[in-house]
């Protein structure tokens, strides 16, 4: 970082105090309770991103910040903390290779055996917003206009209330919405006032939206004919992505698959499982029992 870049960082960085010690103790936290790595570079970030939970908690210093979030007492606290420093950026039909493999290879693949009481079962295990799972939804739709008479459920899943609540109301911006084809936004979004288009209720109708750690319990009993973990676990220490690759292996039906982000890769003992099956797409080759 160059002399003026260090400067407007520590004059952005002087309205509270803040030292090495408050952000490495900020760091380890949020890697215990959300699974998710800082490395030092990130410590501006962790400053702009709290300054407003501090100023909401009437705190001058990171210090009295640490001490709450530290506490017992803090549970609340550690929550908003790790909804200020998540990363929520997504998009309807991000990557949109993933959604032609899936309507090709899970949806008509099982619609035989759905249109004679089978059932479908696809996870958005970091869903943000909702446009992935909404996505999901549409594509499903696309290949079975009869999907909600059906055994079909999306369960969509994020560490952060915000962006669950966010998920349920269904409301996007013309410009999050633009980013699905014409025909697919006619079908499926209705206009608001204000600007905003509103998800139809028969598509929301087969999405379940819950708040879900993933580097905690996972309290689902069935299996999944799809799982989407998408530009999540780069935030993710390799310890910890190779944890979760290995915990989807016994959640995945025979044949099923997992997305994940363009980033990302599957290593570890999952590898043994998961075979390539298209750009950062994997397929179930040897399950394993729960
Ligand atoms: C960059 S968004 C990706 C959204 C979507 N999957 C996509 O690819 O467009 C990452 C999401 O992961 C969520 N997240 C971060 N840590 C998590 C964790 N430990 N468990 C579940 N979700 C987490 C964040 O709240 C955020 O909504």
């Amino acid at each position: 970082m160059n002399a003026s870049a260090r400067a407007s960082q520590s004059e952005v960085m002087s309205s509270f105090k803040f030292t090495d010690a408050d952000f490495r103790q900020i760091a380890r936290i949020l890697n215990a309770e959300a699974g998710i790595f800082l490395s030092d570079a990130k410590a501006s970030f962790v400053y702009s991103r709290l300054t407003k939970r501090l100023r909401a908690l009437g705190f001058e210093s990171f210090q009295d910040y640490c001490s709450l979030i530290a506490s017992d007492a803090g549970g609340d606290e550690r929550r908003h903390m790790i909804a200020a420093l998540t990363t929520n950026v997504t998009r309807f039909f991000r990557e949109p290779h993933h959604f032609e493999h899936f309507g090709k290879n899970v949806v008509d693949r099982l619609a035989p055996s759905l249109r004679s009481g089978g059932r479908l079962r696809v996870w958005s295990s970091a869903c943000s917003n909702g446009q992935e799972p909404y996505s999901i939804a549409m594509s499903i739709f696309s290949r079975l206009p009869e999907a909600e008479s059906l055994n079909v459920r999306v369960l969509a899943t994020d560490i952060d209330a915000n962006m669950i609540a966010a998920a349920n109301s269904g409301e996007y911006s013309e410009d999050a919405v633009s980013a699905v084809p014409d025909e697919l936004r006619r079908k499926w979004f209705v206009q608001q006032a204000g600007g905003m288009s509103k998800v139809d209720q028969k598509l929301a109708s087969i999405v379940t939206f819950r708040e879900l750690n993933l580097i905690g319990a996972w309290p689902m009993k069935g299996k999944f004919d799809a799982i989407f973990c998408r530009n999540v676990a780069i935030y993710f220490e390799e310890k910890t992505q190779q944890q979760i690759w290995n915990r989807f292996v016994p959640m995945l039906n025979p044949g099923g698959v997992l997305y994940i982000g363009h980033s990302e890769r599957i290593s570890g003992p999952a590898s043994d499982h998961l075979v390539a099956d298209g750009v950062t797409t994997y397929r179930l080759s040897r399950g394993v029992s729960a």
